[in-house]
C-alpha cells in the first residue's frame, strides 16, 4: 500500500523485454521480470504507488502516458531506442505536465555517438545511466528525496 502521495508510472520502451537475453555484457543478466520485481519491492518499501509497463510500440507508450495524466505524480522512463529520435514520445511526456526521469541500463554516453543524444533529456529532471536495473530504484529514491518540490 502506498504511504506517500507519490505515484510513479515506470515505462520501458522497445526491446527492453529482451533484457537478460540480449547483449548481457551491456544490459546485464537479469530479466525484465526480475528488474520489475526489484522496482516493485523498492517502491513498496518507499511507500510509493507504482505501475509498470513495457511496450515495443511507440503508440502504446504514448497512450499509456496520456492515460496516466491524472493517476501519476511522476514518470520514470527508459525509452530504449526511441530516446534518440522520438519527438512524438517527448511531446507526450511534455503534454501531461508531470516530472520525468530518464533511465538507461547502460552508460549511453560511453557507447556509440548516436546514443549520446537524447530528445527526452531536455524535458527531464535528470538522467540515470549506467547502473543497470538499479537505475530505476535510484530514480524512485530521487523522487522521494529530491529537494525541489517536483512531485
Ligand atoms: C537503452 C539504451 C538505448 O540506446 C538502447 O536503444 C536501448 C537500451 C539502455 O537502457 O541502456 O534499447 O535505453
Amino acid at each position: 500500500m502506498a504511504t506517500s502521495s507519490i505515484k510513479v508510472l515506470v515505462l520501458h520502451g522497445p526491446n527492453l523485454n529482451m533484457t537478460g537475453f540480449r547483449e548481457t555484457d551491456v544490459y546485464g543478466k537479469k530479466s525484465l521480470e526480475e528488474l520489475d520485481s526489484d522496482i516493485s519491492a523498492a517502491a513498496e518499501s518507499m511507500g510509493i504507488g507504482i505501475r509498470i509497463l513495457q511496450s515495443n510500440s511507440e503508440g502504446v507508450l504514448i497512450d499509456t502516458i496520456h492515460e496516466h495524466r491524472t493517476w501519476a505524480t511522476a514518470i520514470v522512463i527508459n525509452p530504449g531506442g526511441l530516446t534518440h529520435y522520438s519527438i512524438a514520445l517527448r511531446d507526450a511526456l511534455v503534454s501531461v505536465r508531470l516530472p520525468v526521469i530518464e533511465v538507461h541500463l547502460s552508460n549511453v554516453h560511453a557507447r556509440e555517438e548516436f546514443r549520446r543524444h537524447s530528445v527526452v533529456a531536455p524535458i527531464s529532471i535528470g538522467q540515470v545511466v549506467g547502473f543497470g536495473g538499479y537505475g530505476y530504484i535510484m530514480a524512485l529514491t530521487a523522487l522521494v528525496n529530491f529537494d525541489k518540490e517536483v512531485v
